[in-house]
């Protein structure tokens, strides 16, 4: 099958679908690649490490209006016109965009959405959110320090003891998990908050505090268990008590870096504006929610703060808030590298050794989550 990787276009995208060690994967199971010139220098692949993997070097246009065109994020309008009707997409196309499925329906493409795979075992080594996240959660960590004028670890010296950065970490997804491994191996104190109670462990196992604010109710234990391992929005009277306790942390804390989500929705305010203004001057938070938050007053899109501004980074009451939105694609190297694998191993379930195309297993239950249009039609489940 001719498959095509065409360079993002996205402001700030830097990741590339297709490595040369996954390239030349493909071609071992008899494809053909080709690549858009330059799709890979933002991720320092240079064109040369393609062509030695076997694949073609091409234009957008070549890369485009390939039978499969693997990307990292959904086409533009002006991509869609050069696909062709009936081509297979695999990418993140950002499943709750109904107006993004449409064009993709509109375009008649049979598009795959990788974050829409389960958070089951087999998925896995497909599952692009982990292996984003990941990297996301570790870059925030890096990115706060660089923001904060002191030292992460406690520091013994003769000019005097330097005291450990205390950093707060809102959400213990796979973003948060990492976040506090990263601040941990800088020497950070750490404390963490989550809804799900199943994450008390692993935030102890790393050598972080856990926030407990216990469940008074059966409604808010049933909503701390979430659904599919993501989390529910949690009743009032839990979310006021997990307030006060995040605030007193917040008010300490010299880096905050939130991670909460809730698929499909606003991502929570976890922390307001009076927190902001209780921290300490030159203190630092990553929203790594920013963009995703409920929609202020003004039109802006917040984070958990509606303070943050998407995409900038901005001091408000002597406190540095980022709102970078891709935190990932700032280690363009690793995360194309992982992401291409997530993207090869989808390939194995639509794309058998020796099928002459792409094949649609509606009883597998990922490639039926992934699938989000085919024949003109939405799809998704
Ligand atoms: P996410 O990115 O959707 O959300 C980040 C975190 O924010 C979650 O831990 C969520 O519980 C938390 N959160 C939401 N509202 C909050 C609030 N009000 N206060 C504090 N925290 C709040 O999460 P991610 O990283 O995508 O992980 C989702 C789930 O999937 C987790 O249970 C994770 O362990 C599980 N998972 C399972 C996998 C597998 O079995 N193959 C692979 C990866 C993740």
């Amino acid at each position: 099958m001719l498959i095509g990787v065409p360079a993002e276009t996205m402001a700030g995208e830097t990741r590339v679908a297709v490595t040369p060690e996954t390239t030349k994967k493909l071609m071992a199971q008899g494809h053909s690649v080709r690549v858009q010139s330059g799709a890979g220098v933002a991720a320092s692949v240079t064109d040369a490490a393609y062509q030695a993997a076997g694949a073609d070097m091409t234009d957008a246009a070549g890369a485009l209006g390939c039978d499969l065109v693997l990307k990292v994020r959904s086409p533009s309008a002006l991509e869609l016109t050069q696909m062709k009707p009936g081509a297979a997409l695999v990418g993140m196309l950002n499943p709750f965009d109904a107006e993004g499925l449409q064009r993709l329906a509109s375009a008649r493409l049979t598009a795959f959405a990788l974050e829409a795979a389960p958070r089951t075992t087999r998925a896995q080594s497909m599952d692009v959110l982990s292996s984003q996240a990941n990297i996301a959660g570790y870059k925030a960590v890096i990115m706060a320090a660089d923001r904060y004028q002191k030292f992460f670890p406690m520091l013994m010296t003769a000019a005097g003891t330097v005291k450990a950065a205390r950093v707060v970490i809102l959400g213990v997804g796979v973003a948060g998990l990492q976040a506090i491994a990263t601040a941990k191996r800088l020497g950070a104190v750490i404390e963490a908050s989550d809804v799900r109670p199943s994450v008390k462990e692993q935030v102890e196992s790393l050598g972080a505090k856990f926030i407990d604010v216990p469940y008074e109710t059966a409604e808010e234990k049933e909503a701390a268990e979430g659904v599919g391992g993501y989390a529910r929005p949690m009743p009032q009277s839990w979310l006021d008590r997990q307030k006060l306790e995040v605030a007193k942390r917040v008010a300490q804390a010299d880096v905050v870096i939130s991670t909460a989500l809730i698929p499909g929705r606003a991502a929570p305010v976890l922390i307001t504006e009076e927190m902001v203004a209780s921290m300490k001057p030159g203190s630092v938070i990553i929203d790594m929610a920013a963009g995703k938050g409920a929609v202020n007053a003004d039109g802006s899109v917040g984070g958990n703060c509606p303070l943050t501004e998407a995409d900038k980074t901005v001091v408000k009451h002597g406190v540095t808030l980022v709102g970078e939105t891709n935190l990932a694609a700032l280690v363009a190297a690793d995360a194309s590298a992982l992401y291409a694998r997530n993207v090869l191993d989808f390939l194995k379930l639509v794309l058998p050794k020796d099928a002459a195309g792409i094949e649609v297993p509606l009883d597998d239950d990922i490639v039926a989550a992934c699938l989000m249009t085919q024949g003109g039609e939405i799809k998704k489940t």
